[in-house]
């Protein structure tokens, strides 16, 4: 009758033992490789940092698993890793000084997470050791981009050569967001939402040497946002995939793009989202030509846009005929049936008047003008 509890109470020391027996070798859920100096926590749904890996580690993947938050207590001892991927685990949460612990950490890997709370200290790592930071699609909204210009300016960042803020819907950057980067060489932007650059974006990193901005909303750039892509001097810029507007504020754009300021490595697939006439046409091909923004002689540029407001014109004619015509379809019972009536007033009319001059005339001229059907 007492072996049943006295089984059950040795499993549940054997199982209380695991973890701290477990702990100085490899974490529950994680593989652990001493030769390759790595450990793996992959997809575990893991709901926070596991503790007890090795401090031998120099490589620490911990993706596509739970962890809401890191604190300052989730890497403690781990002054030998220097590659740090958190990839996919729906973080929302960075503490003040999480990364703290990690004294040799080159690579920092936060993409696919819904960062909302960024600590102002978020992102310091002792001796300035961070090389690159991977935050493409880790903020849960727009607004978090605050708190991350904060800590990127209070993490001691100035060794930093490579920043990934791609796909987090971004429509405004703080002004000097990067300005306490100045190492920075790679900044990459694309596929957020930005419209416009303003005087002192990119102000800091003047040794940029590559800026991604594509698949953004730019619909043109003003004389600011010009300065600005010409702020770091070597820079190599991609600026594709955003709806350019081929009109008149196209202009300084356009010009610029075919000056030899320009140092833009995909100017050739630059392409016109608007107008309509122009859609896809190459950005390039239309040059320092005038978009019809001036008056003078009737160039080639003005031909085209006169062409064009030519067609739009066409378009909308067409789209008046073509709502005309539907609504007179739509009313056809209407429109028949008064056809029908003014038909009938008609004869009413007629008939009353054959009828009066019937009347009014010789009854036997009446007589033969009906008989005899002239
Ligand atoms: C980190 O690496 C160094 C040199 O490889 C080693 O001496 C040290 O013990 C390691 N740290 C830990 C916590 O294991
Ligand atoms: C950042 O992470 C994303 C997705 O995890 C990856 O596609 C991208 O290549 C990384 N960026 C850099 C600069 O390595
Ligand atoms: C972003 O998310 C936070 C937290 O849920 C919320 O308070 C804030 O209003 C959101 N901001 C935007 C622009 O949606
Ligand atoms: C752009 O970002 C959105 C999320 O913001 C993502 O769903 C989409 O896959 C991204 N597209 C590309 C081409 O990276
Ligand atoms: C940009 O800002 C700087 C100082 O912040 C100022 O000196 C400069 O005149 C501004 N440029 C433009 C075009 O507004
Ligand atoms: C580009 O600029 C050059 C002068 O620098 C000019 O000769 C050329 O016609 C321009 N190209 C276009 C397509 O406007």
């Amino acid at each position: 009758m007492l072996r049943v509890p006295v089984l059950a109470l040795s499993v549940a020391a054997v199982l209380m033992r695991a973890p701290g027996l477990r702990a100085s070798s490899c974490p529950p859920g994680c593989e652990c490789s001493e030769a390759a100096l790595t450990v793996k926590c992959l997809s575990k749904e893991l709901r926070e940092v596991p503790a007890g890996v090795p401090g031998y580690t120099r490589n620490l993947f911990i993706t596509g698993n739970s962890i809401r938050r890191v604190g300052p207590e989730s890497f403690r001892g781990l002054e030998n890793v220097s590659t740090l991927s958190l990839s996919n685990n729906r973080i929302a949460e960075v503490q003040s000084q999480a990364f703290s612990p990690l004294r040799s950490l080159r690579s920092l890997d936060l993409s696919h997470n819904e960062l909302a709370l960024i600590h102002p200290e978020a992102l310091s790592v002792p001796g300035g050791s961070l090389r690159e930071l991977n935050l493409s699609r880790a903020l849960y909204n727009h607004s978090a981009v605050v708190d991350l210009a904060t800590a990127l300016r209070w993490g001691g960042l100035g060794g930093l050569l490579g920043l990934d803020l791609s796909s987090n819907r971004l429509v405004l950057l703080p002004p000097g967001m990067f300005a306490h980067l100045p190492g920075l060489r790679r900044l990459l932007l694309a596929n957020n939402s930005l419209v416009a650059l303003h005087n002192g974006t990119f102000a800091g990193p003047e040794r940029l040497e590559k800026l991604d901005l594509t698949l953004n909303a730019f619909r043109t750039f003003r004389e600011e946002g010009l300065q600005e892509l010409e702020r770091p001097a070597a820079v190599r810029l991609l600026l594709a995939g955003n709806p350019y507007a081929c009109s008149c504020e196209l202009e300084d754009f356009a010009a610029w793009l075919n000056s030899s300021r320009a140092r833009v490595d995909d100017s050739e697939l630059l392409t016109c989202a608007s107008p309509p006439a122009l859609r896809d046409a190459s950005v390039r091909a239309l040059g320092g030509r005038s978009l019809a923004c001036h008056d003078g002689p009737v160039g080639e540029g003005t031909a085209l846009a006169l062409q064009t407001s030519y067609a739009f014109l066409g378009v909308v004619l067409g789209f008046v005929g073509v709502v005309f015509l539907f609504v007179l379809y739509l009313n056809r019972r209407g429109i028949k049936k008064w056809i029908v009536d003014t038909r009938d007033a008609c004869r009413d009319v007629l008939e009353g008047y054959h009828y009066r001059y019937e009347m009014d005339s010789d009854p036997r001229l009446g007589h033969v003008s009906t008989s005899g059907d002239l």
